[in-house]
This record gives structure tokens, C-alpha cells and sequence, in this order.
């Protein structure tokens, strides 16, 4: 399993990227709004650095307004992929996304069917909501599972971004139930990275290390 950045960020977006295993980004229209910034200005940012995939939500509710919208987001940088909603127009706008060349990821999926139908129009990418499907008291990660094993018996090449992700659980669960990518806040990546152990252990290696050089040629 891969691991985007979820946020407009950028200066979180840097921080993990120094840590040499990002593989993308994905915004949505909160995140930006929260950023305080012009959109199109945060997306040449983040394409100046970023190689991978670059989500860029679009908030058309037609499909040809979508196609529209997305002409200025596209034209940032090739990785830009355009982050369409879960609905019929949606669908028949990641068709014609997908005839031009251009990669999308559908997103606000919640069930195994919606995947499936993303899957044939095109979508170069499902994003599963897990968190939000969590706090109605529904099961998550179960969802990655059954989007997963139907992709793999269909021979379905769409990969599967878990999104929503709240804690460092939600991500080993999404690897394991199949997930391709899982795409995390900042703070999740704090998380996954900090163990009590592993700082008592370097504190002790150190003071361990210092007693023993106080000790030589004595
Ligand atoms: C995914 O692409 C979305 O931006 C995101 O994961 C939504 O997460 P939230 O439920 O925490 O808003």
C-alpha cells in the first residue's frame, strides 16, 4: 500500500515528502478553504515538488461544467488528476476524463456498488470514505475489503484510495483488507511514526553510550 497526503498544506505536504515515501496528494474543497489560499496558486506549489498524483476536487454538479472546471486544474501539470463526485453526472464526467487521457478519482464512495460503477466509467482511482462511514456506525474498512476482492475477481485495474483516515489502526486495517493507497492527514502520519519505546530506546543507547566513554582508559 502507497501513502498520499491529505491537505492543501503545503508546508505539511513538504514535511512528509522530506520523508522520502509519498506518492501523492489529495485535496477537496474543505481542505483549500481551510488553506486560506487561491486554489490554482496551491496546486502549482505542490506540482513543483510532487511527482505523483494530485487530486483537485471539482464542485460542478453537471457534467460539462465539470469538464470545464477541470480545464484550468489540468493544465497546472500532467499529474493533476480531477477528483469527481460519486454521482450519475460525475460518472459520465470521468468518461470523458478518462477518453481524454485525463486520471480521476471518484470520491464520497460508500458502498461496493458505487466502486463498481466509478470502475467502468473510467476512474483511475475509488476513494472509500472510511471514517465518515465509522461514524454513522457502519464498518469502514470492511468496505475496502469487499471493494478490494471484487476488483481482484473482475480483474479490475482502478485502484482503491482509502480516504477518511482517522488514526494509525484505520491504515494498518486498510493495508491489510487490500487497499492500494491510503491517503492520510498530517497528523496520522505523526502518529504512525512515534512509539514510547522507540524514544526511551534511543535515550537509553545514548546514555548507555556516554557512561561507557566516561569509563575508557580508566
Ligand atoms: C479524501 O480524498 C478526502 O479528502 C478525505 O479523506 C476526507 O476525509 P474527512 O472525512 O476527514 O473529511
Amino acid at each position: 500500500m502507497k501513502f498520499f497526503i491529505d491537505t492543501a498544506d503545503v508546508d505539511q505536504i513538504r514535511q512528509i515528502h522530506q520523508w522520502g515515501l509519498l506518492a501523492g496528494v489529495t485535496t477537496n474543497p474543505s481542505l483549500v478553504a481551510k488553506s486560506g489560499r487561491d486554489f490554482l496558486e496551491v496546486l502549482r506549489e505542490i506540482t513543483s515538488f510532487v511527482k505523483g498524483s494530485v487530486s483537485a476536487e471539482v464542485l460542478a454538479d453537471e457534467a460539462e461544467d465539470m469538464w470545464e472546471e477541470a480545464r484550468p486544474l489540468t493544465a497546472i501539470a500532467d499529474n493533476i488528476t480531477i477528483k469527481v463526485p460519486m454521482t450519475a453526472e460525475g460518472l459520465k464526467a470521468v468518461h470523458r476524463f478518462s477518453q481524454a487521457g485525463i486520471q480521476t478519482n471518484v470520491t464520497l464512495v460508500f458502498s461496493a456498488n458505487q466502486a463498481l460503477l466509478a470502475a467502468r466509467a473510467g476512474a483511475t482511482y475509488v476513494s472509500p470514505f472510511l471514517g465518515r462511514l465509522d461514524d454513522i456506525g457502519h464498518d469502514g474498512i470492511q468496505l475496502i475489503e469487499e471493494i478490494a476482492h471484487l476488483f481482484e475477481r473482475h480483474e479490475i485495474d482502478t485502484q482503491i484510495i482509502a480516504a477518511s483516515v482517522r488514526h494509525p489502526q484505520h491504515v494498518t486495517q486498510a493495508a491489510a483488507a487490500g487497499a492500494h493507497i491510503a491517503t492520510l492527514p498530517f497528523g496520522v502520519f505523526e502518529k504512525m511514526l512515534s512509539h514510547p519505546l522507540t524514544d526511551t530506546g534511543i535515550e537509553r543507547f545514548k546514555q548507555d553510550w556516554i557512561e561507557a566513554q566516561a569509563h575508557i582508559g580508566e
